[in-house]
């Protein structure tokens, strides 16, 4: 099959685990006879230094012909002023918002062979298996907003629509009936408008899905349940800043921020694909990354925007049996012993089974 990705690598350790990532990708497409053209285009930082914007036309023009989008990181203290004008997150609001994506899905899982690298105790960790539903292009990040502009005040506004909340609960629920068939809705209900809009949506939205059994979590015990119960969630589905946060707070239970992926959709089968963790720029350049995270998010592209399962999961599997064979990146070693992200790939290659 044929297939064009656009390929943004971003700032910071985006550069290393994107070329890490292509690598298996190559395998793939070699093993399985599939044709993958990278067309390579800016974003973040390292567009705001070449074009003055941190995601050029050029970028969105060649995303707009492809099948799928895989990013890996934006941003670093060069660019961190957060009173500039420009800054390189604006690149990933935008690029989100102009495809429509408003489904982020970031599932979080543990690993048997990282169940002792986590701060939590092992027996809670067990049967960790959660996905979050994180909406994308609404509430806090894209309400009417005022900068401080001189003055003594700002603020942004939570502001959820009825359809907004509708066709990203429909995800979730269509995403709940395929796993466990428990959803956890976040909110705040108790406090925020918005949040009771989202509340009586998610309900109306739930007779359509009869055999789903539907929970609402305020956000404030949410966090806390994550820690004492992370096993009894299913697919967690939160507003924009609140899936920001929470997904952050999970990635503890996986062993570490850098093993997270995500897929962005919309309504078709066009995506954006990006590690749920930043550009690390304190360990840029070192192959110190951990290129998990994004090789996990190249197999939720095949899956979802190439309809490439088996592909997806022989990539899943190669990561799963890599890690139970020993290979430790540094953020997840424990007696001190690492191999770079290339090393770490080499392996999963040699792991791959397709
Ligand atoms: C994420 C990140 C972004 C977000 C930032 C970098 C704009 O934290 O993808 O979770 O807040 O959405
Ligand atoms: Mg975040």
């Amino acid at each position: 099959m044929k297939a064009a990705i656009t390929i943004l690598a971003g700032d910071g350790v985006g550069p290393e685990i994107m070329s890490a990532t292509l690598k298996l990708l190559d395998k793939v497409a070699i093993c399985k006879g599939h044709d993958f053209t990278y067309h390579e285009a800016l974003i973040g930082g390292i567009a705001i230094d070449q074009t003055g914007s941190a995601l050029p036309d050029e970028t969105l023009r060649l995303a707009e012909q492809s099948d799928a989008i895989l990013l890996a990181a934006v941003g670093g203290p060069k660019w961190d002023n957060p009173t500039a004008a420009v800054r390189p997150e604006q690149g990933l609001l935008k690029i989100r918002k102009h495809f429509g994506l408003f489904a982020n899905l970031r599932p979080v899982k543990t690993y048997p062979a990282l169940a002792h690298h986590a701060p939590l105790r092992a027996e809670l960790l067990d049967g960790v298996d959660m996905l979050f539903v994180r909406e994308l292009t609404g509430g806090l990040y894209f309400g009417p907003r005022k900068e401080q502009d001189g003055g003594s005040d700002a603020y942004d506004t939570m502001l959820y629509s009825v359809d907004e909340v509708e066709r990203v609960a429909h995800v979730a629920f269509r995403a709940a009936q395929m796993r466990r068939k428990k959803l956890t809705s976040v909110d705040k209900a108790n406090v925020l408008a918005a949040m009771r809009l989202w509340r009586s949506t998610v309900m109306r939205v739930h007779e359509d899905y009869a055999d789903v059994e539907l929970e609402h979590s305020l956000v404030d015990s949410c966090t806390m349940h994550l820690l004492t119960r992370p096993s009894n969630f299913d697919v967690i589905l939160a507003g924009n800043m609140f899936g920001d946060i929470l997904s952050d707070e999970a990635s503890v239970l996986a062993g570490s921020l850098g093993m997270l992926p995500s897929a962005s959709l919309g309504d078709g089968t066009f995506g954006l694909y990006e590690p749920v963790h930043g550009s690390a720029p304190d360990i840029a350049g070192q192959g110190k990354a951990n290129p998990t995270g994004m090789i996990l998010s190249a197999a939720m592209m095949l899956r979802y925007s190439l309809g490439m399962e088996s592909e997806a999961k022989a990539i899943e599997q190669a990561v799963e049996d890599t890690l139970a064979s020993g290979a430790r990146t540094a953020d997840i070693a424990s007696d001190g012993r690492f191999i770079s992200t290339q090393e770490f790939v080499d392996d999963v290659l040699q792991h791959l089974n397709l």
